[in-house]
């Protein structure tokens, strides 16, 4: 699309997340609406939206009963002062949580985003030591190539180095190891890899020294790394060496959550309970701003204390548990748990999977990996020696581009794209998804292979 001057002008007085404002003008978006799998720029050219927004839409844009739920609640109420109370809607939310969530992880508390839910992760899981008789416990160790958000505690877990390094010296505390795909060309098979990089957790936690490691925080399935997806072993014996260390585990579930995976969380796909959970993004569909904080009922109650006793959680913010939002929250779960649209991702991953299987044609594909209708597809210059392009021909540059020339949105890195359809996608809107990326990929070999074309990118 082209911007018209003031919108060029308005462009360079903000930022695009995590890419520079001359890439972005070169092949801009400006978006005035939304519904279902599809985004209309301003010129009313019509996007495919591969990837709910980023994970988000996981009902489609705008859907009618989520819509529906904010006008009833923007009659009622849309601010509660947090200092003095908390709404009846908000209440109604925390036992809907409460209902879906893995395990007994009933004490929840909603705030606005992802960040803020691993923000409020790391300060809860701190503090609880503190008030559980075992106050040296501080630390957490998370993986290299992993993302748990923006803001410094989450970025401090993160370990993705070139969007970290110009804020350093980052928060101390926060130890990383290596993450199963980062080790796979060492190791015979996926299972054995995933059983060393668990290990790797434990020796670093006992050469620290368990009294001072206060949680593991993983992705299960984590974006950054390719949409790795590990065993379901690997969280098995997290689980195992957190209850021998008396480490929380803490699953930062922002993209894997509210059905994306297959069940209503990945801890239930994969069969492992955490001690906390992080949500976000699919929680509202994207039509409010919105993330959760979820714990075991029992770590709630060291924040309980008898009146006048000043314990508490040292914690809050202005728009955490906001009403608008909680109706938004309950419409979301409600519609997932009637229409069983988990179970749905289920079985629409798996006709989605045998559709991509296709692209090997194309010569280009290492690995197709995930689960449920979260997906990524790694590329490689030749798939069965699992070489790479090289730097200078990375396919997912290419295909950022001629995606969005093409009207498809998907999340496009050097070495693998991640398509993640909403729950609610027919069978022919993820053969219209495919078919494009098809067409795309093969736009884009095109143009790596046409000397012309490829000076440009
Ligand atoms: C796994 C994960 N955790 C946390 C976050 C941070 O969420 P937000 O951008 O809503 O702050 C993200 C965002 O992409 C994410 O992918």
């Amino acid at each position: 699309m082209k911007l018209t001057p003031r919108q060029q002008q308005l462009v360079q007085r903000t930022f695009l997340d995590y890419q520079s404002t001359a890439d972005f003008l070169e092949c801009p978006l400006v978006i005035e609406r939304a519904e279902g799998l599809r985004l209309w720029d301003t010129e009313g050219r019509e996007y495919l939206d591969a990837i709910g927004g980023i994970f988000v839409a996981g009902l489609g844009h705008r859907h009618p009963r989520v819509m529906e739920a904010m006008r009833r609640q923007m009659e009622r109420a849309t601010f509660v002062p947090p200092l003095h109370g908390i709404s009846d809607v908000t209440l109604e939310f925390i036992d809907k949580l409460g209902s879906i969530a893995p395990g007994d992880l009933r004490y929840a508390k909603p705030v606005s985003g992802g960040s803020e839910a691993v923000e409020t992760a790391l300060k809860f899981t701190r503090q609880y030591f503190q008030q559980s008789g075992r106050p040296g416990k501080y630390k957490f160790v998370s993986v290299y190539l992993g993302y748990h958000g923006a803001t410094f505690g989450a970025m401090g877990a993160s370990g993705t180095g070139r969007r970290k390094t110009r804020f350093e010296p980052q928060m101390p505390g926060f130890l990383k190891v290596l993450p199963p795909i980062a080790l796979r060309d060492r190791f015979s098979s996926w299972d054995e890899t995933c059983r060393f990089a668990a290990r790797l957790f434990e020796d670093v936690i006992v050469n620290e020294d368990p009294a001072t490691v206060a949680g593991i925080l993983v992705e299960p399935i984590s974006n950054t790394a390719g949409i790795q997806t590990p065993t379901s072993e690997y969280f098995r014996i997290l689980r195992e060496i957190c209850d021998r260390h008396q480490v929380l585990l803490i699953f930062d579930e922002v993209i894997t959550g509210f059905g994306r995976t297959g069940k209503m969380f990945a801890a239930q796909t994969f069969g492992v309970t955490p001690d906390i959970l992080c949500a976000g993004k699919g929680i509202s569909s994207g039509a409010v701003p919105m993330g959760a904080l979820l714990a075991r009922e029992d770590l709630g109650e060291a924040f309980a204390g008898p009146a006048g006793s000043e314990v508490n959680f040292a914690h809050g913010h202005t728009f955490a548990g906001n009403p608008l939002a909680a109706a938004v929250g309950i419409a979301v779960i409600d519609e997932i748990v009637e229409k069983r649209l988990d179970a749905r991702a289920a079985e629409l991953g798996e006709y989605l999977v045998g559709r991509l299987e296709r692209l090997r044609a194309l010569g280009c594909i290492r690995e197709i990996r995930g689960k449920g209708l979260l997906r990524g597809v790694e590329f490689a210059e030749d798939p069965a020696a699992g070489r790479p392009f090289p730097a200078d021909r990375k396919l997912g540059k290419i295909l950022k581009r001629v995606a969005l020339e093409q009207g498809l949105i998907l999340r496009v890195d050097p070495d693998w794209f991640a398509v993640a359809p909403p729950l609610i996608a027919t069978e022919a809107e993820i053969d219209e998804i495919v078919d494009r990326i098809e067409q795309c990929l093969t736009l884009s070999l095109e143009r790596m292979h046409s000397p012309a074309q490829r000076s440009e990118t």
